[in-house]
């Protein structure tokens, strides 16, 4: 089986998504074992803990640096045996010791087809943008942001008649069909990375 950590900062409908395919069979050899956060109340959190999950807080404010607080990180991931991380709206910069701690195990969503719109509101970007077409995106976490391999994108149209939040609504109903499909594809062992190719195999 593979333990899951998920890393999230607020409402958690990604890490529903993840929680609701593996509870159903979809992705039969994985669990969820433990959901951290980076922001006291996060619905996340609780979403967690109505599953019976572990679910941390891990306050930044209390650590002198970065490096501190993914040091911290790093030791609560390594309570549980963790094959894989997602990063579920967790709206930080993963920096690069967790990341070699567990090169091509952590996965993010991002709410835009990569590489256009990187970082924050990516939705608003694209709609302010005036692209007719955004998406969603599926992709190993590198140093940088947003920039790792890709696994899975999925078009959304731009619809007459849009604003940001109803594109991100729209977005976000991909997000939950992709993430899940990414995450059984990584536990199946059907996904090599060469270079910035990602390869199903
Ligand atoms: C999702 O739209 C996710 O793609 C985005 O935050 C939202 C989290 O929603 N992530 C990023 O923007 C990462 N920079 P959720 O908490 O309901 O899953």
């Amino acid at each position: 089986t593979t333990n899951i950590a998920v890393l999230v900062s607020g409402r958690g409908s990604n890490l529903q998504s993840i929680i609701d395919s593996i509870e159903s069979g979809n992705i039969p050899d994985a669990r969820v074992s433990v959901v951290i956060s980076d922001v006291k109340n996060a619905f996340a959190l609780e979403r967690a803990r109505n599953h019976g999950i572990d679910a941390v807080f891990i306050d930044p404010r209390t650590f002198v640096d970065k490096k501190a607080y993914e040091q911290e990180l790093l030791r609560v991931l390594g309570q549980y045996d963790i094959g894989l991380i997602l990063l579920a709206g967790y709206m930080r910069i993963v920096g690069r010791e967790v990341i070699e701690a567990y090169r091509n195990r952590i996965i993010n969503i991002h709410p835009a087809l990569l590489p256009s719109f990187m970082g924050l509101h990516a939705q608003k970007q694209a709609f302010d943008y005036g692209v007719k077409v955004s998406g969603c995106t599926v992709h190993f976490v590198d140093e940088g942001m947003d920039t790792g391999p890709i696994i899975l994108q999925r078009a959304v149209p731009v619809l007459e008649g849009d604003n940001a939040d109803t594109l991100a609504a729209r977005i976000l109903e991909q997000e939950h069909q992709i993430f899940p499909e990414a995450v059984k594809l990584f536990v199946e062992g059907k996904l090599k990375v060469e270079g910035r190719i990602v390869i199903r195999t």
